[in-house]
């Protein structure tokens, strides 16, 4: 038998020198690819208000990010991305960094659009969202999960 060693790593707010690491892990996936537009999801805001967060190892390697808004109109908090580098996938890492966007958000609800064909859409109906409506004409699920987190250690390691 074969064991694997534990993976060590932190979730932090991200920098806007982490960007261009942020758009190639973006890249990876046909469906997050537009990461890179600056004006909607990644600009300056995004990363002064916390609203990116970064999974990264000890040594500082980034093994992958979220990116979110916290609405001020409605009391949810939409995930607009989140990508795992290709290597680091199904190890849990997405979960955790979600987790942690959830702790850290001043909403009880999360809510995302995933298009029908993504392998995600199991990743996120095993993390409790269910399927609210469609989205992006008819392509895409809109997905939504309540949830109520202690807020906990916020810079345990894992
Ligand atoms: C979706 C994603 C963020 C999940 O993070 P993760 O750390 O791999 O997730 P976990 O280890 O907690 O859970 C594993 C689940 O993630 C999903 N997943 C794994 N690899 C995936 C991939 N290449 N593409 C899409 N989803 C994937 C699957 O649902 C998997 O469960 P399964 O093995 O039973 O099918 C990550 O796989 C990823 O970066 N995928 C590509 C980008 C993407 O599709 N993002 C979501 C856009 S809405």
């Amino acid at each position: 038998m074969i064991l694997m060693a534990r993976l060590t790593y932190s979730i932090r707010k991200a920098t806007e020198s982490d960007h261009d690491t942020l758009v190639k892990i973006a890249k990876t996936s046909k469906y997050t690819k537009d990461f890179s537009n600056r004006m909607m999801f990644s600009g300056p805001t995004a990363y002064e208000k916390g609203w990116i967060k970064v999974a990264v190892l000890p040594g500082g390697e980034i093994l992958g990010f979220s990116c979110v808004r916290h609405k001020v109109r409605a009391p949810e908090t939409m995930l607009y991305f989140i990508t795992i580098t290709p290597e680091r996938r199904s190890e849990f890492i997405g979960q955790r960094l979600l987790e942690e966007v959830m702790k850290d958000s001043p909403h009880k609800t999360m809510s995302l659009n995933v298009m029908k064909d993504n392998r995600a859409v199991s990743f996120y109906k095993r993390l409790g969202f269910r399927i609210v409506s469609d989205a992006m004409q008819g392509q895409a699920h809109r997905m939504s999960k309540e949830y109520d987190f202690q807020h906990t250690d916020k810079d345990a390691d894992w």
